[in-house]
Formats: C-alpha cells, sequence, structure tokens
C-alpha cells in the first residue's frame, strides 16, 4: 500500500512546512501531500483559510501581502512555503499529492506547476492534483486532461466512487471515517484507485491493506511503513 505523508510527516514537524516534507523524504515516504492556497499570483502551502492556527499570524491569508507571509513563524522557526519551494524541496525523490484548497485560477497553478516540473526536472506523472472542489478538478481536466487528479470526499456518497469516475479521476480519496468495503470494491469496480485519509492507527492500516486500498494519508509515514510490514512478517 502507498504511503502519502500527510501534509508532510506532520506528526512530526509543522505540517505543510518545508521541514515536514524533508522528514517525509527522509522516512522515505513513497508520496508527500501537502495544502494549497492561491495567494494574488503565488501559491502557498498552508492548511487554513486563516492564519492563527498554524502561524504567529492573525487574520486571513488575503488580509496580509504575501511578503508579510512569508515572515511568519510556522513552526519551529520555520516559514510558510511558496508551492515551488515545496516541489524544489521534494524534486524527484517521492510522488507528489498538490491538494488544491483556495485556487482561483487554475490556468495559472497548471503553468506554474508545469514550469517548474520542468524547472526541476520533475516527471510530471510524479504529481496528483486534489480537492474537495470537483469544479477544481473539473477545470484541470478540461484544460489538461492528462493531469492526474484525486477526488476527495469526506462522505460516503449513495453512489459511492461514481462522482470521481465522472470527473476522469484516478484517485478516490476518502475520510477513514466513513470508508467501508463497499466503497473501496465500488472504486475498484469503477477501475479507480482507492485512497484514505487520515491513517495512523495499526488497526486501521490492516484493515484498509485487507480491503485492497491502494494509498493512505499518514501523519507518521514510518509509523505506517512500520505497522504494516510487521504484521506481514507476523
Ligand atoms: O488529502 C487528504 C487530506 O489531506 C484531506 O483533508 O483536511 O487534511 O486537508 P485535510
Ligand atoms: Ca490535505
Amino acid at each position: 500500500m502507498f504511503i502519502y505523508a500527510h501534509r508532510g510527516a506532520s506528526a512530526l514537524a509543522p505540517e505543510n512546512t518545508l521541514l515536514a516534507l524533508k522528514t517525509a523524504i527522509s522516512q522515505q515516504a513513497d508520496g508527500i501531500e501537502f495544502d494549497v492556497f492561491q495567494h494574488q499570483n503565488e501559491f502557498i502551502l498552508i492548511h487554513d483559510r486563516w492564519l492563527h492556527r498554524t502561524t504567529n499570524g492573525i487574520g486571513n491569508i488575503d488580509s496580509l501581502l504575501l511578503e508579510q507571509i512569508r515572515k511568519l513563524d510556522a513552526g519551529e522557526g520555520e516559514t510558510v512555503p511558496t508551492l515551488f519551494e515545496a516541489l524544489e524541496c521534494i524534486g524527484q525523490s517521492c510522488q507528489i499529492n498538490i491538494e488544491l484548497k483556495g485556487v482561483r485560477d487554475i490556468p495559472l497553478l497548471l503553468k506554474y506547476v508545469q514550469q517548474a516540473c520542468i524547472t526541476l526536472s520533475i516527471p510530471c506523472s510524479n504529481i496528483l492534483y486534489s480537492s474537495f472542489d470537483h469544479h477544481l478538478l473539473k477545470a484541470i481536466k478540461t484544460i489538461s486532461p492528462t493531469s492526474r487528479i484525486g477526488a476527495l470526499t469526506a462522505n460516503k456518497p449513495v453512489d459511492y466512487a461514481a462522482f470521481a469516475e465522472n470527473l476522469g479521476a484516478e484517485f478516490v480519496n476518502a475520510d477513514v471515517t466513513f470508508v467501508d468495503k463497499n466503497f473501496v470494491y465500488d472504486a475498484k469496480r469503477r477501475g479507480l484507485k482507492m485512497g484514505v485519509y487520515t491513517v495512523d492507527q495499526p488497526e486501521d492500516l490492516l484493515q484498509l491493506q485487507k480491503w485492497g486500498v491502494d494509498a493512505v494519508f499518514c501523519n507518521n509515514p514510518l509509523n505506517a511503513r512500520l505497522a504494516l510490514t510487521d504484521s506481514a512478517v507476523d
């Protein structure tokens, strides 16, 4: 089962910082997931629209200039990275899941990532875009049909993974709270890969693996790997 570091290795370093990305790389995570907001013509790594939970700033990200956001402490002296800095940090070391939170300009984002991938020699096939905002995913597929997308849901829809199939998604990524065998099997029947977030309990990891889940998003990728490896030895 493929292990994504969730917001970087966020159990061990402040979430969505370069330190969290580097920690995930050092743990040999298969991939790294992080959250992105657009700020004017730049993209930054942050989970919330409001600054107070993850930085020493206050207010909405749009109420500050980029230079002001970049001076904030995002924990342990880390700053809020730009998307380019994150891509540069990860390079070719593993897969990259860019979760779109507040992004207004999809053409700009696609150009930005494409240019960064060329500059940094990152294969574009290493990038997976995901979002709870399915309109954004649809816009990505319309502009760039070959881009890989993962459709996020915090629900268990009545028709299970149909929404993801309709979007042309590669992955349906669902909340561990609501995932069951039926949801996983439905995704598989539709030819989709199933991802599940956020999974840190060994019992959950083992259950999901038994159901054939393809990827999990974990705050501590090393512990997740050990839990799965230990069970294989038993
Ligand atoms: O991409 C999976 C997961 O990160 C979605 O939820 O709130 O942690 O961004 P959240
Ligand atoms: Ca996320």
